[in-house]
């Protein structure tokens, strides 16, 4: 469903992705997770198209996302959670989800998993506050709108940069919550999180990134007993030797 191929991508004339390949099938839950600067947070941005790629190939259910711009990606079933979360902050929270629902009732009537009042149920304290500015709202709830502004364009794939950055462990349980009711209802995640252990409870597998590329993928057992694990520790050490183009001088001891 979602293809990435060699894909390549950056800022100007820098380039921060190297050759990018990864897959995620139908209703599937993979994970990204890499150290600070692997190129994650690059990554979702060239996906929702707010950068360009420079090279390689990105495809959505066989057809080509290259020439889709940002706006016109969810109506191809790409919802994102951005670091930063982007939402109306002069707007209230009921407004901020119920744009959300006009456009993607909009574009994607066909494949409508998710109402105003089930993202209301699945995070109270929105139904609550719906009356609220968001601006007003704490990073967490803030979040939460973000999620349930993402679930409202009734994408088949969401992608969630860094989801519990900032949030008390109470919060994270309820986005938990979230990604117990994508499996349910088949909607792919395309998680890129640090953190390995939420990344394991929540996802069937994972790529690990650094340097701008794609340097391990890991399943199964392995994926789920990672945290810890050597294969982990060498790439957030940055010790793998394919994701280094230029080799660190050895210290040496100053006479
Ligand atoms: N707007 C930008 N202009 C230029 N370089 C950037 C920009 N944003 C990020 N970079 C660079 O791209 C590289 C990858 O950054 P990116 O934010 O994708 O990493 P990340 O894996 O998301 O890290 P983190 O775990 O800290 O969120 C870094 O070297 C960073 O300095
Ligand atoms: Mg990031």
């Amino acid at each position: 469903m979602l293809t990435i191929d060699s894909l390549s991508a950056g800022y100007g004339a820098l380039t921060i992705l190297q050759g990018v390949s990864m897959r995620v099938e139908a209703g599937e839950a993979v994970a990204v997770v890499g150290p600070n600067g692997a190129g994650k947070t690059t990554l979702v941005r060239a996906l929702c198209g707010l950068i360009p790629a420079t090279g390689g190939r990105l495809a959505k259910d066989g057809t080509d996302l290259g020439a889709t711009p940002a706006t016109q990606r969810p109506a191809r079933g790409l919802a994102v959670v951005l670091e930063g979360r982007h939402l109306f902050g002069e707007l209230t929270v009921r407004e901020n989800l119920v744009l959300a629902e006009r456009h993607g009732l909009g574009t994607r009537k066909d494949h409508r998993r998710f109402s105003l009042d089930e993202v209301m149920a699945l995070f109270p304290i929105l139904d609550e506050r719906r009356r609220q500015r968001v601006q007003l709202l704490s990073g967490g709830q803030q979040q939460m709108v973000a999620i349930g502004r993402a679930l409202l364009l009734q994408p088949d794939l969401l992608i969630m940069d860094e989801p519990s950055t900032g949030l008390a462990p109470k919060v994270f349980k309820d986005i938990q919550v979230v990604f117990d009711t994508l499996r349910s209802r088949r909607v792919g995640l395309l998680l890129i999180e640090q953190n390995v252990r939420i990344a394991a409870a929540a996802t069937e597998r994972a790529y690990v990134m650094a340097m701008g590329r794609v340097i391990d993928e890991l399943h199964g057992v392995d994926w789920q007993q990672a945290v810890g694990s050597d294969r982990l520790a060498r790439a957030y050490l940055g010790g793998h030797s394919e994701a280094r183009s230029t080799p660190i001088p050895e210290r040496r001891a100053v006479a």
